[in-house]
């Protein structure tokens, strides 16, 4: 079974209570997305393999650390996820990343893919997929089959709120991915909403609706 993992870092639990006020604007809100990804993202990257290289400082030869081991892909689910691109970007700029495009239906809340464009050697990367939002899990799960189709294995699922019931449908259809989130909320109301959550999280940081 992969790791399901609370990033509940002290900066991490500030900075999403920032962004959960109704009262965060767009600019602020994009931003301070963009950093807990930063932050989520240094330790997602935790057991990343390394191997030793010889280099020589000014001062003497010496044998050092660099990544090994499987290239990157970030994979944002459209739209929100676009937000939490540039955040891991900073800390792993040699990322490719693919797009999956999926929309909820607002009253059956099933997930539509609309678009998949993803680097050529997806099943050759360790990926890293992103959306701010877990909330039945439909959406992730169909990203993820959408990955699994086209070769993909080594994913981990990251994203800053999560529902009970959406850890609960990801873990039991994909149970090979690990899935770090910012917060573990409480449930999902009438409408699919995560409770207490931060509202929509595309409308919010694209100033929509
Ligand atoms: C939101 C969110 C997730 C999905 C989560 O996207 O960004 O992708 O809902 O819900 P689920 O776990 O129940 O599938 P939405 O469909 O609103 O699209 P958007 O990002 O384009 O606004
Ligand atoms: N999608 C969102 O953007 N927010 C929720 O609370 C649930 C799904």
């Amino acid at each position: 079974m992969g790791k399901f993992q609370v990033m509940d870092h002290p900066l991490i639990q500030h900075k999403l209570t920032i962004i959960r006020d109704k009262n965060c604007g767009t600019k602020v809100f994009r931003e301070v997305v963009d950093e807990i990804t930063m932050l989520m993202a240094y330790d997602v990257a935790r057991d990343m393999p390394l191997k030793d290289v010889k280099i020589e400082t000014p001062i003497a030869k010496t044998t050092s650390k660099t990544l090994a081991g499987k290239k990157v892909a970030i994979v944002p689910i459209l739209r929100a996820g676009i937000g939490m691109v540039d955040g891991i970007m900073k800390l792993i700029p040699a990322a490719k990343v693919g797009h999956i495009g999926m929309y909820r239906d607002e009253k059956t809340l099933e997930p539509h893919e609309y678009f998949v464009k993803l680097p050529a050697d997806i099943s050759q990367r360790q990926i890293f997929v992103v959306d701010p939002m877990l909330a039945t899990g439909g959406s992730s799960i169909m990203a993820i089959d959408a990955l699994k189709k086209r070769g993909a294995s080594n994913i981990k699922f990251v994203c800053l709120v999560a529902a009970p019931e959406g850890v609960k449908a990801l873990r039991a259809k994909h149970p090979d991915v690990d899935i770090y989130t910012a917060a573990l909320d409480d449930h999902l109301n009438e409408n699919g909403y995560i409770v207490p959550g931060l509202g929509d999280a595309g409308d919010r940081l694209f100033g929509t609706k």
